[in-house]
């Protein structure tokens, strides 16, 4: 709260809370003392509302055990607001909050899995990857933080790069998985159109990615296209378009293609550009587990045991 109030906002916030709940105890105390003033029928208590023929509302005070409910939740909502944070930004006596329960939690479940993670201690993600009692606890890590965007089974999807394959886009060394966990990774490649120039321009160039992986082509079109692909796209593809594992440019000449291989998909990626957002994980996962995890994704292209 204290990031978005300032303390200002945060007394009012809270003299607003206090006042009405100070205004639903005068509510009551009102409702409790006082007696309708409607034209009574004085000899039967009645308030004259008759239903059913004989079903009528008398003129009585609402019970008192009912009253003494009301009001014991205004004690238990001036005692919530002592102990916990909800009067603007007071933290509240106990300085309890959800993060600090879930930092707590998290440090606990941590303090018991160390010794499981102790036996990897010092060891380079390679070596991890040869122990059957790493390849199962990364598995877990693995279904639990990675399955939704890169599948249960590792191989990806349209923008979701296939981690079981030799193709990376960052690299495959136990020591580049550990970064693009850790840290993260963008790849951003910015809409092409401008510097090819036409749809036309575009197409050819396509034509020209198309024979780049040995792939039926127009040659024509291709011979074009590759004098545009040496002026726009060999910055960051490379003059062979073996791509960039810096910035995570791919590989264009293979046959491994992240958000598509035909003339359509690849014209589209030019026209409009492609990004990729892998979130980095280091508040999500400890040191110990992220080696773990690695080791998990290195075995799976570099054992052959999935
Ligand atoms: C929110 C979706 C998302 C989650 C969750 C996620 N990733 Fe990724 N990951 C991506 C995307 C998208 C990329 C490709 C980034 C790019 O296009 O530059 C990527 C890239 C990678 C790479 C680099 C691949 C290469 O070819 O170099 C690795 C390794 C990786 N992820 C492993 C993991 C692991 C392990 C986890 C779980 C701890 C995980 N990812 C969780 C979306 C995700
Ligand atoms: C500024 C660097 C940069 C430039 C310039 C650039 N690209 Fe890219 N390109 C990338 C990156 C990074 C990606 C991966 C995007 C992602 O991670 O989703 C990419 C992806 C692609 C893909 C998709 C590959 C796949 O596996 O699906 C194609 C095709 C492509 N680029 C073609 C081109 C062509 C053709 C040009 C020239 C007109 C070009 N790029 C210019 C950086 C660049």
């Amino acid at each position: 709260m204290s990031d978005f109030f300032s303390s200002t906002v945060g007394l009012l916030v809270a003299g607003v809370t206090l006042f009405s709940i100070v205004m639903c105890g005068v509510l009551l105390w009102v409702q409790a003392s006082k007696k309708l003033k409607v034209s009574l029928d004085v000899k039967s208590n009645s308030t004259g509302h008759v239903w059913d023929e004989d079903l009528q509302e008398l003129n009585n005070p609402m019970p008192r055990w009912w009253m003494g409910l009301f009001y014991i939740t205004i004690v238990f909502a001036f005692a919530y607001l002592f102990f916990f944070p909800g009067l603007g930004t007071y933290q509240g006596k106990s300085e309890w909050s959800s993060q600090g329960q879930y930092l707590a939690e998290r440090k606990m479940v941590e303090e018991r899995a160390a010794p499981l993670f102790a036996k990897f201690e010092g060891l380079k993600v390679e070596e991890i990857a040869h122990m059957p009692e790493a390849k199962a606890m990364g598995e877990r890590l693995f279904l639990n933080n990675c399955a939704q965007c890169h599948c249960s089974d590792a191989r990806g999807g349209r923008g979701f790069p296939n981690l079981t394959d030799a193709d990376w886009l960052y690299g495959g060394t136990g020591e580049a998985i550990q970064v693009s966990i850790v840290e993260g990774r963008n790849g951003i490649m910015p809409p092409m159109i401008a510097a090819v120039g036409s749809d036309e321009n575009a197409r050819a160039v396509a034509q020209y990615v198309l024979s780049l992986s040995g792939r039926a082509n127009d040659p024509l079109k291709a011979q074009l296209g590759r004098k545009i692909f040496g002026e726009a796209c060999v910055a960051c593809h490379g003059a062979d378009g073996k791509g960039n594992q810096a910035i995570g440019a791919p590989n264009l000449s293979d046959r491994t293609w992240l958000h598509g291989g035909t003339e359509r998909s690849i014209v589209e990626t030019i026209k409009n550009g492609r990004q990729g957002h892998m979130p980095s994980h280091k508040q999500i996962l400890n040191a110990d587990q992220i080696r773990v995890v690695s080791s998990y994704v290195w075995q799976m292209s570099n054992t052959g045991n999935r």
